[in-house]
């Protein structure tokens, strides 16, 4: 083999062997720099005879030519190695979930409080609220309740110890039914003129909130929901009662299977009054008594205590846990989860 050919096969092999651009520009250096060997060759025309000068020229020209060739080559593949390297270390990976803003919803309770609100609208009840540090005339009093009576005992009421204007001490209120006293009697004038004027005029309201109690267990929290319902008017009787709880429930739970049973029972302000059981007949809660309410004809000395008159106004009250329904509707087992903040159990209801 020539000697120019081993140069330039020694030219491909160094570059070939040059991992990085600096490695590559010292072996140009050995074979096409000042000092390198294509230089020596060209500086060493000089002493040929001049027959010869031309012939081994141009062959130095063609080995430098190919020489500077396969730099340009491995240059090239060089840089698109480093390219190629960048991209792969800078990569984004598209599939990775991106950052998101966490979707919000209406917790289950609150989706059970609106469902009851649609609901019982739809069927002419008002909707009203109110306070849920009461006074002792409202939680109790007022609802045939006094003051030493043992149906006191009945619900373990929180205190606030702070008294008011009727000097008792004010209580956090262990139920929605002093909204039946507040809401009548702001409405008591306008039905008592109504049928004065001889027209017909019902008290027709529910009233959901937070209610509490010294209890705390898989079914009880000191603090949990109630929705009170009130329908007074000339010549509301207990079939309404059975019928207004019976569509309600229907509609609740969105089955036309289910059975509703009203249990006697006690009430200060009802007279008479029963627990309302409902049983599904299909479903995985089937075939069980499932209580979710109080209920009764509301007691004629309540209605007295709302200003209006117990031979005209007459009618049913019930008082349901929110957070029943809402455990029935949902099929949650324990009444905590409802409290406990947990998102893995919140974002189910989404
Ligand atoms: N207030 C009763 C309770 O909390 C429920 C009830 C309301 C019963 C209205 C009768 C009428 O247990």
């Amino acid at each position: 083999m020539d000697e120019l050919d081993t140069l330039v096969d020694a030219a491909r092999d160094g570059f070939a062997r040059s991992a990085s651009p600096a490695e590559l520009e010292n072996a140009k250096a050995r074979f096409l720099g000042k000092a390198g060997r294509i230089t020596e060759l060209m500086k060493g025309l000089a002493s040929l005879p001049t027959g010869e000068k031309k012939a081994r020229g141009a062959a130095i020209n063609q080995a430098k030519q190919a020489i500077e060739a396969a730099l340009s080559e491995r240059r090239q593949a060089l840089a698109a190695a480093q390219l190629e390297a960048q991209l792969a270390a800078e990569a984004i990976d598209v599939s990775l979930p991106g950052r998101q803003r966490g979707l919000g919803g209406l917790h289950p309770i609150s989706l059970a409080w609106e469902r009851i609100e649609q609901i019982f609208g739809s069927m002419g009840f008002d909707v009203a609220d109110g306070p849920e540090i009461e006074s002792d005339w409202f939680s109790f009093t007022a609802l045939n309740n006094p003051p030493n009576h043992p149906a006191r005992s009945m619900q373990d009421t929180f205190y606030v110890d702070m008294k008011g204007e009727d000097g008792q001490f004010l209580n956090l209120r262990p139920h929605t039914s002093p909204m039946q006293i507040r809401y009548a009697t702001a409405h008591a004038r306008r039905h008592a003129d109504a049928l004065a004027r001889g027209e017909t005029s019902d008290i027709r309201v529910i009233a959901p909130g937070r209610t509490y109690r010294v209890d705390n267990d898989a079914t009880h929290s000191p603090m949990f929901h109630q929705v009170e319902g009130l329908w007074l008017g000339e010549n509301v009787s207990f079939k309404d009662l059975k019928v207004t709880y019976l569509n309600f429930c229907k509609a609740f739970f969105e089955t036309d299977d289910l059975v509703l049973r009203f249990r006697p029972s006690y009430f200060p302000f009802t007279e008479p009054s029963a627990e309302i059981d409902v049983r599904f007949q299909s479903g995985p809660l089937a075939g069980k008594w499932l209580e979710v309410s109080g209920s009764g004809q509301v007691h004629p000395q309540v209605v007295r205590n709302m200003g209006l008159d117990p031979e005209r106004f007459i009618g049913f009250a019930f008082g349901s846990g929110i957070d029943r329904l809402a455990m029935l509707r949902y099929g949650v087992s324990d009444l905590r989860l409802f409290f406990e903040g947990d998102i893995r159990f919140l974002s189910q209801f989404r």
